[in-house]
């Protein structure tokens, strides 16, 4: 993380682009709900392309699936959330504030990781370090278990039978499918099910902007292989997830990863490392992936009576497949990929705020500006815009000094400026501007297309070199 990165910052530049704002906003907003702006839509976008790409659409051994938010209430029962997934919660008796007890004591250096559904046993001392409000300093209750699904009622009376819960994750949703996407996709294992979408958690302490919200976005992957081979496929997922987001551009130095020791783990979980990223607010996780055994296949078939098990034609055996489970939180990587493109630098004695993030990644791919607002520019300008636009996400503007729109376009990540000036009407040509190293390089308009292609890709291509003199 550049040293210069605070959240504030990143915080103010969401709002002011219009990456992300806070929700229902002009009624005073709503606790840890965000919602995204034009810009942020399509890094979301993005992201979740470049993860499906990688986990879909470039492998034959996964396919995807989009399941339900709300699920049979069984579904909870089964996988062991409606008993564990919880957080033991402590009330300020003075400012009633609550606090989740085991972020404020005993004093942890990495608050985020504490897993759930660990059974907290209080012993007197640390009940004593928990007596004050790290608010206040008030006196504390003492810790009840709180769980952190939604509820909500299906159908028009609300009774104890119509309970349902929002999913707290997408997980859920493919083990019990498992058994039609091995039927459909007729495909052996190793066999894994992709799924994106919302999950809810009404976290205790959310916080750190859209780090830890109570609705986000998931992008889980459950691999189902042989039992006996799971070791080997969770080390392959883990090297596997650190080098996506390596190949998207993040900084090597800016992640590490994390094995949970055998207290932390997750009710479900065998083994489990969490991809960290050192956010303004220390390392905390980015992603998890655990090896989550036969537990939730096996915890369907007991609740629902259905053998989930599967028939191996190579060894003509039965049996539950275990599971290693990659799963990373949209909002999360969308924080990460902000902060670590987030750099200012001094250029022609000005500080030049400029994102960094990879081509494939950026909001807005491509923008086009005329030298200035001169009718005679603009037929050509408006011509050029409407021949990308069909192929990347473009956009035009002619308001304000060239400088002043460089820079905006800097700030919100866009990797090419097109120049449309005086000569362009004559030698039909323009200039691309590229941000990170502000090369200027002069192409005839009919290669544009195919040039901004080549550049996505990170192709190189040739191009005379031009105008370093004029550049702004
Ligand atoms: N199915 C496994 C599972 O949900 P998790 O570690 O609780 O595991 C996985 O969540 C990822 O989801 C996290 O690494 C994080 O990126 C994201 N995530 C979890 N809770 C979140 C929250 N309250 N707000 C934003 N992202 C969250």
């Amino acid at each position: 993380m550049p040293s210069e990165v605070s959240m504030e910052k990143i915080v103010s530049l969401c709002k002011r682009r219009g990456f992300v704002f806070p929700s229902s906003e002009i009624y005073g907003g709503l606790g840890s709900f965000w919602d995204y702006g034009s810009l942020g839509v399509e890094l979301k976008r993005n992201i979740k392309n470049m993860w499906w790409k990688a986990i879909v659409q470039e492998r034959d051994d996964v396919v995807g699936i989009d399941t339900s938010i709300m699920m049979h209430p069984q579904v909870w029962r089964a996988s062991g959330h409606v008993d564990t997934f919880a957080d033991p919660l402590v009330e300020c008796k003075s400012c009633h504030l609550r606090w989740r007890a085991d972020e404020i004591a005993p004093p942890s250096p990495d608050l985020s990781h504490q897993g759930r559904g660990i059974t907290m046993e209080v012993s007197p001392a640390e009940r004593e370090e928990r007596g004050a409000c790290p608010e206040c300093g008030g006196e504390l209750t003492e810790p009840r278990m709180f769980n952190l699904m939604f509820k909500t009622s299906v159908g028009p009376v609300e009774e104890e039978a119509s309970t349902v819960y929002l999913r707290p994750e997408t997980a859920q949703g493919i083990f019990v499918n498992f058994e039609n996407v091995v039927t459909t996709s007729r495909k052996k294992l190793p066999l894994g099910i992709a799924q994106i979408g919302k999950s809810f958690r009404n976290e205790i302490t959310p916080g750190n902007f859209i780090f830890r919200t109570r609705e986000f976005e998931h992008m889980e992957l459950e691999y189902f292989v042989k039992p006996g081979s799971d070791e080997t496929w969770f080390e392959y997922w883990v090297k596997e997830r650190l080098a996506w987001y390596l190949k998207l551009g993040v900084g090597k130095e800016n992640l590490r990863l994390r094995q949970h020791g055998k207290d932390e783990l997750a009710h479900y979980a065998k083994d489990c490392y969490d991809i960290d990223y050192l956010f303004p607010m220390g390392w905390s996780e980015l992603e998890g992936i655990a090896n989550r055994g036969n537990y939730d296949l096996g915890q369907h078939a007991k609740h629902s009576g259905r053998d989930l098990s599967y028939y191996d034609a190579e060894i003509d055996e039965r049996y539950v497949p275990y599971v290693i489970e990659p799963s990373a939180g949209v909002d999360r990587a969308f924080l990460a990929f902000l902060i670590d493109a987030y750099h200012e630098e001094v250029v022609e004695k000005e500080t030049r705020v400029v994102l960094r993030l990879h081509p494939l990644l950026a909001p807005t791919k491509v923008a086009v500006l005329p030298l200035s607002r001169n009718e005679k520019l603009r037929p050509l300008a408006k011509e050029i815009y409407q021949q990308l636009c069909p192929k990347f996400v473009t956009c035009y503007d002619d308001s304000q000094s060239i400088g002043r729109r460089y820079r905006r376009q800097d700030e919100t990540g866009t990797p090419f400026c097109i120049t449309i000036d005086f000569d362009s009407l004559e030698d039909h040509q323009v200039t691309i501007r590229e941000r990170d190293s502000l090369a200027q390089i002069r192409v005839p308009i009919e290669e544009l297309e195919k040039i901004i292609e080549a550049k996505l890709k990170g192709e190189s291509f040739d191009t005379t070199p031009l105008w370093a003199a004029r550049q702004k």
